[in-house]
């Protein structure tokens, strides 16, 4: 039980730093809106090891979050004997988070090792390149819609575990993650439809 307990803080504690690199992943990206600064941020970023460490602190988090997650819901699963006779309205079938979470992990997979192959000297011109075909736009759109489902599911538990079930915080929470799809959106959304 001690090790579950130290297993739940451990995935709280990973999921807020991914929370909290989202944010700024998400700011410093809408700097591409400037050409100059997004250059500049990017190329000290990629001149020595700060990327290295951020990408290794991230791996680490996603391991230990989703490690954490599949244990709490085998316990679950097996303290469950009896299945529910009824759900609430917006019940999600298992299988459909699965196969959401599976996707999720795939699309940053994907993400992670595109960038990685990007010329560190052009990450500007390796997005614009990147983003002309709109497959991967759909690609993008669907990882972050995703991605949104799972913060505010995420978030909503965080809050309800808190005691704080009242609807300005369930509407704060939904609002800050639409607002943080929506600064990553923005990007390959202006980059298909704007410049040629
Ligand atoms: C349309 C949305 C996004 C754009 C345009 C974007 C863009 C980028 C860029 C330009 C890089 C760094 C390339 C370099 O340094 O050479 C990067 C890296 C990375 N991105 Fe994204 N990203 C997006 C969404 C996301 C999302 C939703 C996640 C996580 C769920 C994510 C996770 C990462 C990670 C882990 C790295 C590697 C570490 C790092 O370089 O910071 N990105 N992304």
């Amino acid at each position: 039980m001690k090790l579950l307990q130290l297993q739940k803080r451990s995935m709280a504690l990973a999921g807020t730093l991914m929370a909290l690199y989202l944010v700024l992943h998400m700011l410093t990206n809408l700097s591409f809106f400037t050409e100059s600064s997004f250059s500049q941020f990017y190329h000290w970023y990629n001149s020595g090891v700060v990327r290295w460490i951020v990408l290794i602190l991230i791996a680490v988090s996603l391991f230990i979050h989703i490690k954490a997650a599949i244990r709490i819901r085998r316990v679950n699963a097996k303290a469950r004997t009896i299945a529910y006779k009824k759900h609430d309205k917006f019940h999600v079938p298992a299988i459909l988070v699965t196969v959401s979470i599976v996707f999720l992990f795939a699309f940053i997979a994907v993400h992670v090792f595109q960038t990685l192959s990007f010329d560190s000297t052009d990450v500007y011109g390796e997005l614009i390149l990147q983003f002309q075909s709109v497959w991967m736009v759909l690609f993008y759109l669907a990882g972050l819609f995703v991605l949104m489902m799972h913060l505010q599911h995420s978030l909503a538990n965080v809050l309800q575990t808190l005691g704080k079930t009242s609807l300005t915080c369930n509407g704060l929470v939904l609002v800050g993650c639409l607002l943080l799809t929506a600064g990553f959106a923005v990007i390959p959304l202006y980059i298909y439809s704007v410049i040629p």
